[in-house]
């Protein structure tokens, strides 16, 4: 069993973090959603893994997954999920794989999944009860068995959505040839396992375990880092002095909390300052961010962000790599914003 991480795409709905960025390398409680992906695979016992990447995200994703035994594919152009998976057709030869949408958080791995994947079944397709079934691919089930999907459905069949993890037989390389465009232009996975079950192969559906996210929006970052951080155990590291921390907290090698209050759960990355600051739950601060005299809860700052002297707390706010957020002594009065194309800013 060889696994297959989809990192290639360009995350147009978290602009402007992704102008930058690929949507995987964001942090959600300090480390790069591609991790957890990795992770889930190792821990499945998948080690042959292979990364497809675009020409823009193959520098970020190489650098994020640097600690890892990774074999990377180049997707020249972002033609859709079945492409993608066309292009990693001689990485994977002979061997049923998974495919892992990279930008997908399952909170009990894949092992369910691998596990209803049998003698006999062409496909097993992770899926998960949503209220809002029009944003995703929607199967229909007989028994266990699925027998229609559908991308993006205007009316919807069922609210079973399809969850970013598939395994697959070899069988799903010709019925990837095979497929034509969809309406938005792109080879859709949904349309290749159609194909299958049109075939009359077998294909299962699995609803997934625990929590799940799909980490499109900004409100789903804020969440999954929540999520994550429920589960993270605390961890002293860095240096504490004069600061009262409460509930689990990670401060990270390197990282110095002065005169400040946390209230976890919360994680503070390696070298981060905190200094005379309230560090509230649910706040990840990446590698390098100061955050001093200020107050945040419920966010994510990323490496190197700073918040300085700001005198209402940020709340439900992600400041991507290197964003300032300061304010602003002597006259006039007034705000002084730089921001990036589709930035988004909220005054109180
Ligand atoms: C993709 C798939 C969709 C699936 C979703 C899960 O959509 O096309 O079927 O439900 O991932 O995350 P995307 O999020 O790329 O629009």
């Amino acid at each position: 069993m060889k696994g297959l991480i989809l990192a290639a795409g360009r995350g147009t709905r978290l602009r402007p973090l992704t102008h930058t960025r690929p949507k995987p390398v964001i942090r959600v409680a300090g480390r790069p959603i591609l991790h957890y992906a990795v992770d889930n695979l190792l821990e499945a016992g998948i080690e042959e893994i292979g990364v497809v990447v675009s020409p823009e995200t193959e520098k970020d994703i190489r650098e994020a997954l640097s600690g890892y035994r990774v074999r990377y594919v180049l997707q020249e152009e972002p033609q859709g999920l079945a492409h993608a998976v066309a292009v990693a057709q001689e990485f994977l030869g002979e061997s049923p794989f998974v495919l892992y949408l990279g930008d997908n958080l399952f909170q009990k791995g894949i092992r369910r999944f691998l596990q209803a994947f049998q003698e006999g079944v062409s496909a097993v397709i992770a899926l998960v009860r949503v209220e809002n079934p029009r944003q995703f691919g929607v199967a229909v089930l007989e028994g266990e068995r699925i027998v229609r999907l559908l991308e993006k459905p205007k009316e919807p069949p069922s609210d079973l959505a399809v969850a970013g993890v598939y395994v697959f037989t070899p069988e799903v390389f010709p019925v990837i040839q095979n497929l034509k465009p969809s309406a938005r232009g792109e080879y859709e996975i949904t349309d290749a396992i159609q194909g299958l079950i049109d075939q009359g192969k077998r294909v299962v559906g699995v609803e997934v375990e625990g929590w799940w996210k799909d980490t499109g929006r900004p409100a789903d970052l804020l969440d999954a880092n929540r999520l994550l951080l429920e589960e993270l155990p605390s961890r002293l590291e860095g240096e504490v002095e004069a600061s009262q921390l409460t509930g689990r907290v990670v401060v990270e090698r390197g990282a110095r909390v002065v005169g400040s209050t946390v209230i976890g759960p919360a994680f503070i990355g390696k070298g981060a300052v905190v200094e005379g600051a309230y560090i509230g739950p649910f706040t990840s601060l990446g590698p390098g961010v100061r955050v001093v005299r200020s107050e945040v809860e419920y966010s994510i700052l990323e490496d190197h962000a700073v918040l300085e002297d700001v005198a209402l707390r940020l709340q439900e706010s992600i400041l991507g790599v290197g964003a300032e957020v300061k304010s602003r002594n002597g006259l006039p009065r007034a705000h002084r914003l730089i921001l990036g194309d589709l930035s988004q800013v909220e005054l109180a």
